[in-house]
């Protein structure tokens, strides 16, 4: 997914129906979070579930793989997909 916007992914979003679809955003960043992605994912699949979210400082993720390790568990747990 592009920094800050997904026309790509939008237009796949757009193109199907996603009832009874989880759709889950998750990506690294360094500073921005989730910017605007995940209500743009919401507003082109109205009809999907949209899990919790997670974004990860990529400086996190290179330096420190134990805390990545948990926030990603934590993560899990919060989504229910663990
Ligand atoms: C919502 C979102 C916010 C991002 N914010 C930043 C940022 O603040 N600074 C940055 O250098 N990259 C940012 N990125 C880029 C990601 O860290 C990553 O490099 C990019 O998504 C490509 O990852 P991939 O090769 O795993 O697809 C962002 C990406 C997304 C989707």
């Amino acid at each position: 997914m592009a920094w800050r916007n997904a026309p790509p992914v939008l237009t796949f979003l757009e193109s199907y129906d996603l009832s009874r679809k989880k759709l889950v955003s998750f990506n690294t960043h360094e500073g921005s979070g989730q910017s605007e992605t995940v209500s743009e994912i919401a507003a082109s699949a109205p009809n999907a579930e949209m899990l919790k979210d997670i974004a990860i400082q990529g400086k996190v993720v290179q330096e420190d793989v134990k805390r990545t390790g948990e926030l990603l568990a934590d993560w899990l747990c919060e989504t229910g997909l663990n």
